[in-house]
C-alpha cells in the first residue's frame, strides 16, 4: 500500500449552513471539498441550468497528509453540523484517472449490442458497438432505463425504421437505433448539453447529420423540423411523460411504436392510463424498481 495521499474529514450538515460551512473549512487549509447525499435522498431529473441539493448532505473535506486535523474537529461551529464531526480517514493517492476509467467498461446490452468506451476494445467486433464515454449528459448505458430502452431497441427496430429519441441526453438511444437499421433518426431535448453531447457522440459514431437530426425542443422550428415516425423513445421521468403525452402521440404515425422510460413501477399504472386513449401500453419490462412501458398506436 502507498503511504502518499490525504486525509479526509465528514461532516453532515444541511443545506442552509452549507456556504458557511464550506468557506470555513476553506480558511482550515482544505484541498477539496465535495457534497454527498447523506439520507438515500435521489434528486431524479434537475432541469437545465439547476443545480438542487439534498435535505441532509455529507461534506467531504480533503487536506494535506500529516496536518493535525484535531483542532478542526475541536472548533468546527456547532450550529453548522447536524452530527458531531466524525470521521478522519486516510485517502491513498493513486491514479485517478484510471481509477475513474476502471469504472467504466463495455456493457451487453439485448441480443446484438454493445456500448464501449473509447478506452477498450471492443469485446464482440462484428457486434453493433457504440463508442461512448461519460460526460456531462445522461445516457452512459449504466442506467437501468437506458439499458432497458437499449434492450427495447433491439427487440424492434425493424430495417427501415425512423424514431424519435425525445429527451436524448447523450444521444445513446438515436445512436443504437441507427446502428441496428433505423434510416432515419431525430433526436430532441430541452437541454442544450445534451444537444451538444448527442453530436459529439453522432461524429465518435460515424453518425451523419443527414441520419440524425438533433435539435433544442425549445427550438421554434421544433414542430416544423420533427415529423410523425414509426417508433416514439422516451426515457424521462414520470411526470414530463405525463404532460408530453399529446405531443408524442402526435409524433406517432398511425400503428407506430412507444417506448416509455424513466418511470418507477408505482408509477406505470398512471402513466398507461394517461396514454390510454391513444396507445395500448403495457409494462414489458422491469429493472430495479424501474419500468418501461411499450405499445402501438391505436386506430383514430
Ligand atoms: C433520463 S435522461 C435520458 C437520456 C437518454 N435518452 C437515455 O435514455 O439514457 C432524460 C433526458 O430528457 C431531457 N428532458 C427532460 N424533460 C424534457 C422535456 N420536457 N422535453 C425534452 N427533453 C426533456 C433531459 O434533459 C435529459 O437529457
Amino acid at each position: 500500500m502507498t503511504d502518499t495521499g490525504w486525509q479526509e474529514l465528514r461532516f453532515s450538515t444541511v443545506p442552509d449552513h452549507l456556504d458557511s460551512l464550506e468557506s470555513w473549512l476553506f480558511d482550515q487549509g482544505a484541498l477539496a471539498v465535495t457534497l454527498e447525499d447523506n439520507a438515500d435522498e435521489p434528486l431524479l431529473e434537475p432541469g437545465p441550468g439547476e443545480t438542487p441539493l439534498w435535505q441532509n448532505i455529507k461534506l467531504v473535506a480533503l487536506f494535506e497528509t500529516g496536518r493535525d486535523l484535531s483542532p478542526i474537529l475541536a472548533d468546527v461551529p456547532s450550529q453548522w453540523v447536524t452530527a458531531s464531526a466524525a470521521e478522519a480517514s486516510f485517502v491513498p493517492d493513486q491514479d485517478w484517472e484510471r481509477a475513474w476509467m476502471a469504472d467504466f467498461q463495455p456493457l451487453k446490452m439485448g441480443r446484438r449490442l454493445w456500448i464501449c468506451p473509447s478506452w477498450c476494445e471492443p469485446p464482440d467486433p462484428d457486434a453493433v458497438n457504440i463508442h461512448l464515454d461519460p460526460g456531462l449528459a445522461f445516457g452512459t448505458g449504466t442506467h437501468p432505463t437506458t439499458a432497458m430502452c437499449l434492450a427495447e431497441l433491439d427487440a424492434s427496430i425493424r430495417p427501415g425504421t425512423n424514431l424519435i429519441d425525445y429527451g436524448c441526453g447523450s444521444g445513446i438511444l438515436a445512436i443504437a437505433g441507427l446502428k441496428l437499421g433505423a434510416s432515419k433518426a431525430f433526436a430532441v431535448d430541452n437541454d442544450p448539453q445534451a444537444v451538444t453531447a448527442t453530436l459529439d457522440n453522432a461524429q465518435r459514431n460515424a453518425v451523419t447529420q443527414e441520419d440524425l437530426d438533433v435539435f433544442l425542443v425549445s427550438q421554434a422550428d421544433t414542430q416544423a423540423r420533427l415529423r410523425p415516425v414509426d417508433l416514439v423513445i422516451a426515457n424521462i421521468l414520470a411526470g414530463p411523460l405525463e404532460a408530453l403525452a399529446p405531443t408524442l402521440v402526435n409524433l406517432m404515425n398511425p400503428g407506430g411504436r412507444l417506448i416509455l422510460a424513466g418511470l418507477l413501477n408505482e408509477q406505470a399504472a398512471g402513466l398507461i392510463a394517461t396514454y390510454q386513449p391513444w396507445v395500448a401500453l403495457t409494462a414489458v419490462q422491469e429493472k430495479d424498481g424501474w419500468t418501461l412501458l411499450a405499445g402501438e398506436k391505436l386506430p383514430e
